[in-house]
């Protein structure tokens, strides 16, 4: 039998593979439109967006979700170097991240950065230090750690100790500290507590939780706040049988708490802001590998791929993963059959697994693997100089046109 013909996406990953090499992460941007399509026909009503550039960097990325995200969030003076680099006003940027260093901030204070998002009294206070040096005040938001995070995150940085942002519970000695300092403006509030949430319930929970957050900060300190941020905790399918998020759940369970939220004389000319990452690009992105041999090993078989954990620690299970899980992935092109295999990568170590017992059409030696979401924590979340394999290509499709985007260097392979 013929083998089924490979579809477009198939198509340009094959493509991608072949004119770029491999290992490669290949960004879908008609896949990002659509996801910003639906965040806006579903949350637009009450908020605007903010990119938290740290889970994908890539400068080409960057330049083309510019004109179509109204915010950015950056942490680290790097992160603000690049977000600036790919066309980003200064003045669009946040800057979050628990351990600021002065160089970053007279980077940022100096380089006309939006807000600094306070996570300390430390910090407040030689931002305030560095901008009286340069003779200005700075827009800040002060990030808040609320004393519970909801069940169902893939990661909490807050309802237990955490060294991001202040914690409730001693908000009322440590605001006022930051208040009184003369080269700060405190414009606003900020929390980010939990990421990679699938279950609607929770995230309206959450920030539901927010909301009585910022209303007892504000009130306790006669806060007029023209930016609140919601992190947003929004979280994709990785796995075999997730279900994606029901957005439109989401919005149904806390449409009306944001509507009294808003309706509140204090909120009433706040800008409402969602900070997310994965959801607005994981799902836009594969990861693409190349079968360099295959082996049969004491009743497993086993395919050795070019890119493994060094490329992609995420779907490695090593990147907060508590129980290993395969990545959804699939063999480009298709194939008839099916058989169990593991997926290993280049290292030499044994961790270096992209999968156990993956179910796939046989494998040979040049096929290419697919991982799916992929969009978000890739190449820079990984151990790329380990072993000092090739480091990945990076490949923007848009429209169905490649174009190379890729940021590290060297890929070794052309
Ligand atoms: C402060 C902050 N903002 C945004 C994010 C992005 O999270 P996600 O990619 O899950 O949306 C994180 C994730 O760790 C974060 O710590």
């Amino acid at each position: 039998m013929p083998l089924p013909m490979p579809d477009a996406t198939d198509r340009l990953l094959a493509e991608a593979a072949a004119r770029f090499g491999t290992p490669a992460y290949v960004y879908f941007t008609d896949a990002v439109e659509e996801r910003l399509a639906l965040l806006r026909a579903t949350f637009g009503r009450w908020f605007a967006l903010s990119y938290a550039m740290k889970c994908n960097p890539n400068p080409a990325l960057l330049t083309w979700l510019e004109p179509r995200v109204e915010l950015i969030d950056v942490s680290s003076g790097g992160e603000f170097q690049l977000a600036c680099a790919a066309g980003w006003a200064p003045a669009r940027a946040s800057f979050t991240g628990p351990a600021k260093q002065d160089a970053e901030l007279e980077a940022a204070i100096g380089g006309g950065i939006g807000e600094l998002v306070i996570e300390n009294v430390r910090e407040a206070k030689a931002a305030s230090r560095i901008a009286g040096e340069r003779g200005v005040v700075q827009d800040v938001l002060i990030r808040l750690a609320p004393a519970r995070v909801p069940k169902g995150f893939g990661d909490h940085m807050a309802g237990r100790p955490s060294p991001f942002g202040i914690d409730v519970e001693t908000a009322g000695e440590e605001i006022p500290a930051i208040l009184g300092l003369p080269h700060l403006r405190v414009i606003g509030l900020h929390i980010y507590s939990g990421t990679q949430c699938l279950k609607p319930e929770a995230i309206c929970e959450n920030w539901q939780i927010f909301m009585d957050v910022f209303r007892d900060i504000c009130t306790a300190h006669d806060l007029v706040p023209q930016k609140l941020v919601f992190g947003s905790g929004l979280g994709i399918p990785y796995h075999a049988g997730d279900a994606g998020l029901d957005l439109p759940a989401v919005a149904a369970g806390i449409g009306p708490a944001l509507d009294a939220f808003r309706a509140e004389p204090r909120f009433a000319d706040a800008r409402l802001i969602l900070e997310l990452g994965r959801y607005l690009v994981g799902e836009a992105g594969y990861f693409v590998t190349r079968v360099v041999s295959v082996k049969s090993s004491r009743g497993s078989r086993i395919a050795i791929c070019d890119g493994g954990m060094n490329a992609h620690l995420a779907a490695s299970g090593h990147f907060g993963m508590v129980l290993r899980r395969n990545y959804v992935m699939h063999r480009v092109g298709g194939g008839e059959g099916a058989e169990k295999v593991d997926i290993s990568g280049p290292l030499c170590t044994s961790i270096d697994k992209l999968a156990s017992g993956v179910t796939l059409p046989p494998l040979a030696e040049g096929d290419l693997i697919a991982v799916h979401a992929s969009g978000a924590y890739g190449p820079t979340a990984s151990p790329l100089h380990f072993i000092s394999h090739p480091t990945p290509r990076e490949v923007m499709a848009t429209g169905g046109q490649l174009t190379d985007a890729t940021r590290i260097w060297p890929h070794l392979n052309t």
